[in-house]
């Protein structure tokens, strides 16, 4: 059985280790405190490592799951000769490779905020150093939370837009919509969940056609009817452009980050 460790067990490593199928998978864990890591691993039903050294040791593939900035302590105090798997946000491979040894497998992975509920788009790269067989290793524990999407390493920043950041801006868009509802007389709660369902059923509709999300408008907009009426006033108000708009200034923002 592949042994998969993860350095750090917070909100991340726990949501994608809750959706892993711990028959197909062995899930090591060590975190900053050994108290708090035995408590979580217990709570997860995987093993807590005595320390980052032992976890290294006894897993195949290596997963950083801390913030960011902890990164480059952990690789400057632990030499990993294993593949690793990173999931900081903003950490390409280059940083990684710096931080390495001379050809060290390293994939970088983003998943989402809906790995919670074992529904992560997540973006993934892997350098040359990665086997096929390690690379759809590493898939498959993403795919246990989610759906997982191949990218150049170029795309990550559009892809933290449009995957990392968007639900924050497609909650936004509910909520208008149901305060709408309210603004007309219906209760908060209830024109919250006609709405959320009316997103999802419709995303899935999208997924389920090959059709054009303009052709879908297209189909719902009879001529002279209310939802063309309710098109035009989005467009007459700049919908499609303030949203562009707005992953663009994601993106632009993200750039600045990783300057
Ligand atoms: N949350 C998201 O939606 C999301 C999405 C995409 C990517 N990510 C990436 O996922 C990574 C983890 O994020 P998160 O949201 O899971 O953060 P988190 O809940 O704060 O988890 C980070 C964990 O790392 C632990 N830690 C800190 N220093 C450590 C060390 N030296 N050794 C081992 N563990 C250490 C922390 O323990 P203490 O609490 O004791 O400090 C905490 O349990 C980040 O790099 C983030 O960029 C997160």
């Amino acid at each position: 059985m592949i042994t998969i460790g993860f350095i750090g067990a917070g909100k991340m490593a726990s949501a994608i280790i809750k959706g892993l199928n711990k028959e197909k998978f062995s899930i090591h864990i060590s975190g900053r405190n050994f108290e708090e890591t035995q408590l979580t691993a217990k709570v997860l039903g995987v093993n807590g490592s005595a320390s980052h050294t032992d976890l290294i040791q006894n897993s195949d593939i290596i997963v950083l799951a801390v913030k960011p900035y902890v990164v480059a302590d952990i690789l400057s105090e632990h030499k990993i000769e294993k593949p690793i798997v990173s999931i900081a946000a903003g950490i390409t491979l280059a940083d990684l490779s710096a931080m390495t040894s001379d050809k060290q497998p390293l994939v970088r992975v983003m998943p989402n905020i809906n790995a919670t509920i074992q529904k992560s788009t997540t973006g993934i790269v892997r350098n040359a150093y990665v086997s096929d067989d390690i690379f759809n290793i590493v898939k498959a524990v993403f795919e246990s939370v989610g759906s997982v999407h191949e990218l150049a390493e170029k795309d990550f920043g559009t892809f933290t837009a449009i995957a990392g950041s968007s639900p924050a801006y497609i909650y936004m868009f509910i909520d208008a919509m149901s305060r709408a509802g309210v603004l007309h007389g219906m209760p908060k709660d209830t024109s919250t969940k006609i709405v959320a369902e009316t997103v999802l059923a419709s995303a899935e509709m999208i997924l389920k056609s090959d059709e054009n999300p303009w052709t879908l408008v297209d189909n719902v907009s009879s001529p002279g009817g209310t939802t063309v009426a309710g098109v035009v006033s989005l467009e007459q108000n700049n919908f499609v452009a303030t949203v562009i708009d707005a992953i663009t200034a994601t993106i632009e923002k993200n750039n600045t980050m990783n300057q």
